[in-house]
């Protein structure tokens, strides 16, 4: 047997849609980093930095996006018996003849939503609630701040082979510092100190008014993290 797939070329998004079983509308979108090196080499993994909104989701893709590939995707799982109601996330290939699906996720992304949140000044529940209740026109407008933001993933060296856990992550109370906002991925706190628990260890987010100025906060803080087997992109959001 010869599979022929197509060969996609394009930038990935990540574009997530509300949806109540017959109704969808856009949620927020990202854009993945999912090389483990800078410049997109090496091997894939969960993802290694994002940035919020997709710089490439201009009103009219998004609503190509939604009508090629969201109603589409809604309207046949509704007509097979198995309606979806909740947040359908697109893994998206934005090619030169538009965007192409690479697969469906039925959750937030990681660590897409931890870009995306911080940039949400309402209140995420009614929405949810109105997808489960079956009435996504209930939900209450989504206020999104219009400045972007940026996350880098700090990963255990060797991620994603094999890595050593237990070693000490020394001034992550720094980094927590406004502008900036730390996720804890795989730490394990023992007394008062943390330790790494697993390959991608931390996520750090910058929210600013141009993704050059949150770039730049973002890798600034990250000079002040004492942990020498840390690995992170460099390149996260570099000519956007
Ligand atoms: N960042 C990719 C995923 O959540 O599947």
């Amino acid at each position: 047997q010869i599979v022929l797939e197509e060969c996609l070329r394009g930038t990935e998004m990540s574009f997530f849609a509300l949806c109540d079983g017959s109704r969808a509308v856009p949620f927020a979108s990202a854009q993945d980093y999912k090389r483990i090196g800078d410049g997109d080499t090496g091997p894939n993994t969960g993802g290694m930095g994002a940035v919020s909104p997709s710089p490439l989701a201009a009103p009219a893709l998004q609503r190509q996006i939604m009508r090629r590939i969201i109603m589409p995707t809604l309207a046949a799982m509704r007509r097979r018996g198995t309606p979806f109601a909740g947040l359908l996330y697109a893994g998206l290939m934005i090619a030169a003849d538009g965007p192409k699906l690479i697969e469906y996720n039925v959750r937030f992304g990681d660590p897409e939503c931890q870009a995306m949140l911080p940039r949400l000044r309402s209140d995420l529940l009614p929405a949810l609630m109105a997808c489960a209740k079956g009435d996504v026109r209930r939900a209450p407008a989504l206020r999104w701040d219009s400045a972007p933001s940026l996350l880098v993933v700090v990963a255990s060296r060797g991620y994603p082979g094999a890595v050593a856990r237990g070693s000490k992550i020394g001034n992550l109370a720094a980094l927590a510092e406004p502008p900036s906002l730390l996720f804890h991925a795989a730490t394990q706190r023992r007394g008062n100190t943390w330790r790494a628990a697993g390959g991608r260890v931390l996520n750090l987010v910058a929210q600013e008014k141009t993704l050059r100025a949150a770039r730049q906060s973002a890798y600034t803080a990250l000079k002040r993290l004492d942990w020498p087997q840390a690995y992170y992109r460099k390149d996260i959001g570099a000519g956007l």
